[in-house]
């Protein structure tokens, strides 16, 4: 069985970006995959976190993986910080990146852009993320498009160790959706979706209330032509529509037009609302059976300890193939 791992950062705000990127990868995968699922609180320090926030987030996190269909007996879940060799295999790792190839990452230009002092976590924000994947001898990474650069990377550091220091890491591959793999931002679609983005109206989180799911929809930025059309370049507002549309429904773009009678985007954006209601109704009932309940801790501690029991044999033939400790 080939192996997958991934991880979602506890800072609140999970969404559909997320989970039609992502999240929903994950639970497929657990048929015929071994899945480890990650909640990865150290790459959450890379930006200032109030503590107890994080404590809560990493929680939220852990009852959503669950709310979707994450099977704590088929998969794997636990928090980063509960194994210690993913700091460590990080630290390993920095020693094999060069600054150059992490300032040139995307989402540290974004991220660090305008600032006059930038944390040094931001910059090696990647490479932690490589340990987290190479530490499980991981096959196969589910991710939304914009891990793609930060999946080459993990890749591109793999292979260099193995020529370096003889084969040591797995070579991972990144898996990505055909739809939902970049969901766009409802109120500026040139913008990713984002945890982030001050206008709650920008994003649905999977927790939203109906109300606000209709609100966030009903108002998103669309174009003045009137025509139905997949054209992300030219129509980025309605494509990013049809694209959520699709990824929920499991119907193709081409089959959802051809079966449209809509008078104008109100239609669309209607029938929208009453998918994203339909599919989001089942996790908020879950979610809130889970997120009270005592098991999730023990979930999450059993988690880390099959985790690392994973981990361990790859950090020794790490330490033993650099010469590392006494042997
Ligand atoms: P993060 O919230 O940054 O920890 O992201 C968790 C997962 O969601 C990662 O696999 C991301 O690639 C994915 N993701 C984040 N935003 C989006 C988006 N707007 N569209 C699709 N996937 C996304
Ligand atoms: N960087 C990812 C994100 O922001 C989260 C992440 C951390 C991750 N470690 C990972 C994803 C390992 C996949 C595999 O979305």
């Amino acid at each position: 069985m080939k192996r997958v791992f991934s991880g979602v950062q506890p800072t609140g705000n999970i969404h559909l970006g997320n989970y039609l990127g992502a999240l929903k990868q994950f639970v497929e995968l657990q048929q015929d995959h071994e899945c480890i699922y990650c909640i990865v609180d150290e790459h959450a320090i890379t930006v200032p976190q109030d503590p107890k926030e994080l404590r809560k987030h990493i929680l939220d996190v852990a009852a959503l993986y669950l709310a979707i269909g994450i099977d704590p007996k088929k998969s794997i879940i636990f928090v980063q910080s509960q194994v210690s060799g993913h700091a460590e295999l990080g630290w390993v790792l920095c020693c094999n990146s060069y600054t150059g190839e992490l300032s040139r990452m995307t989402q540290f230009k974004a991220k660090s852009g305008g600032q006059e002092s930038v944390g040094t976590g931001l910059l090696t924000y990647p490479v932690l993320m490589a340990a987290d994947i190479l530490l499980y001898d991981t096959d196969v990474v589910p991710v939304g498009n914009d891990q793609k650069q930060h999946i080459e990377l993990a890749r591109d550091i793999a292979i260099r160790v193995n020529n370096k220091y003889g084969k040591t890491f797995v070579v991972p591959d990144g898996r990505f959706m055909k739809a939902g793999a970049r969901i766009m931002a409802l109120d500026d679609p040139e913008q990713k979706m984002s945890k982030s983005a001050e206008n709650v109206h920008s994003r649905i989180s999977l927790l939203d209330e109906d109300s606000k799911i209709k609100k966030s929809i009903m108002r998103a930025t669309t174009d003045c032509d009137g025509e139905f059309r997949f054209d992300p370049v030219n129509k980025p507002g309605v494509s990013n529509l049809l694209n959520i549309y699709s990824a929920l429904s499991g119907k193709t773009v081409e089959e959802i037009l051809a079966e449209q009678n809509w008078r104008g985007y109100g239609d669309l954006k209607k029938e929208l609302v009453a998918v994203t209601q339909e599919a989001l109704a089942p996790i908020k009932q879950n979610y809130n059976e889970i997120r009270e309940s005592d098991e999730l801790k023990n979930i999450l501690r059993d988690g880390a300890e099959r985790a690392n029991a994973i981990a361990q044999p790859v950090m020794k033939r790490v330490r033993d193939k650099f010469g590392l400790g006494l042997g």
